[in-house]
């Protein structure tokens, strides 16, 4: 078989790994990839949002089944294009992707079918939301209603701060066309889960819940980030809370999608956060996180292509969809400065014995050599019986790899072993 996986992270280069655990998988071509993945799939330099050539090479390539792991190529209708020309996909249409793509969208549908989310008001016009937060408790936080790369949302700790987050999205557009419209929603408390589930529109089948490690610095200190890195399982998600979840957001969002006509197939990604007054969602994605895939899936023990495929055909009920009880950490390594400006080109040396533990999200190939080409350079990811030794042996590995400006968090894990603790 012949799969196309479109993205170029770490989180693709994770589901790279793990479909050709499938002996069926013959090729696997990654667009765009990137040079840290050229072991495990063959790159080819056609962007993620680049839907026609991406169309068209699926096409000339006679690809079997195609992963569409980002976010911006969903919302966009990749899945919609592909299919339209027979090729079968994981992921969802581009009508139920906008449950990440507009904020306003996800936050009506909560409030539409009584799913646990922040009460919010929702804007379009700067002078109402203005004077809305006279009266609005603080902290608030403030969100633009598109994609915004993780950055669109402001916890405004202060009245002005809240009022000058208001203006540097509804006037100065600081994230483009996103500030058209804003959500304005009450600050929640509480720790933060991730849980990731497949579904085909009908059957939701959670994988192992993950913890985030956003914050770029130690001791969550510092700008947000994608994910400086993530631990699986959650130590706050107990089985309880799990099926509590499963009843009153995991299904009753799916019946809600189904109910909009907005059928929704692929990993819908659960941002929870557990509040004295239960879990409630923050944000859902339409896709695998990143880099809560890079612990999610290596934990997985069912064949990935077989799920996959059994989300495109409606046949998940029937599938089984396993996971170790193992624990699993992983560390990215990121560059110096990152999430703002940083120094790319510098050559990483990645010990052969401990690239199966590595999930590379921005490298480039230079004459053989692997140089640094992102914020975000790679994840390293240890399985173990227990999260301290997952930690233990994912940070030996960090330490054995090597490049110029390196940075990484050194407490990941850290708070979800308190936790055991509590
Ligand atoms: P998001 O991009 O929606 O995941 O938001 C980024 C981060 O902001 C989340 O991971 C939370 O830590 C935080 N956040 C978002 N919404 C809220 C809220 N209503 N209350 C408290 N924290 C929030
Ligand atoms: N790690 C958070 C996300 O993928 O959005």
């Amino acid at each position: 078989m012949k799969i196309m996986v479109v993205g170029g992270g770490g989180r693709e280069h994770t589901i790279i790994k793990k479909l050709k655990e499938n002996k069926e998988v013959s090729e696997i071509f990654a667009l765009p990839g990137n040079g840290g993945m050229a072991n495990d799939a063959t790159c080819v330099n056609i962007g993620a949002k680049d839907i026609d050539a991406i169309v068209k090479f699926a096409v000339e390539n006679k690809i079997d089944y195609a992963v569409v792991a980002p976010d911006d190529p969903l919302v966009l209708g990749c899945v919609d294009a592909l299919e339209e020309q027979g090729i079968a996909c994981f992921g969802p249409r581009a009508n139920a992707a906008i449950i990440e793509g507009s904020k306003v969208f996800s936050k009506n549908l909560m409030k539409k079918y009584g799913i646990p989310t922040a009460a919010y008001e929702v804007f379009d016009d700067m002078e109402k939301a203005l004077a809305y937060l006279e009266s609005a408790p603080i902290p608030t936080v403030i969100k633009a209603d598109g994609l915004a790369l993780g950055k669109g949302v402001i916890i405004a700790e202060t009245l002005d701060d809240a009022r000058a987050a208001v203006v540097s999205m509804m006037q100065d557009k600081q994230f483009g066309a996103s500030g058209d419209h804003i959500v304005i929603e009450e600050f929640l408390t509480g720790p933060e889960v991730s849980v990731l589930a497949f579904t085909d529109g009908k059957t939701v089948k959670p994988m192992v819940s993950s913890m985030d490690h956003k914050r770029a610095g130690d001791g969550d200190t510092g700008l947000n980030t994608g994910g400086m890195g993530t631990v699986a399982p959650n130590p706050y998600y107990t089985a309880e809370i799990a099926d509590e979840c499963m009843r009153t957001i995991f299904l009753p969002t799916v019946d809600a999608m189904n109910a909009e006509g907005r059928s929704f197939k692929g990993c819908l990604y659960f941002g929870l956060m557990l509040t004295p007054n239960g879990p409630k969602v923050i944000e859902y994605n339409c896709r695998f996180g990143d880099p809560e895939t890079q612990v999610v899936l290596p934990l997985l023990e069912s064949d990935l292509l077989t799920v996959m495929q059994a989300t495109t055909n409606g046949t998940l009920a029937e599938t089984e969809v396993k996971f170790s009880g193992k624990n699993a950490c992983c560390v990215i390594m990121a560059s110096k400065g990152y999430p703002s400006s940083y120094e790319k080109g510098f050559e990483m040396t990645i010990p052969e014995d401990i690239a199966s533990s590595v999930y590379v999200a921005g490298a480039s190939l230079s004459d053989g050599k692997l140089l640094t080409n992102g914020g975000r350079v790679l994840g390293v990811t240890s399985i173990d019986e227990t999260l301290e030794g997952a930690i233990e042996k994912s940070y030996a590995k960090v330490g054995r790899i090597s490049f110029e400006n390196a940075y990484f968090r050194r407490d990941i894990g850290k708070r979800a072993l308190a936790a055991y603790k509590e």
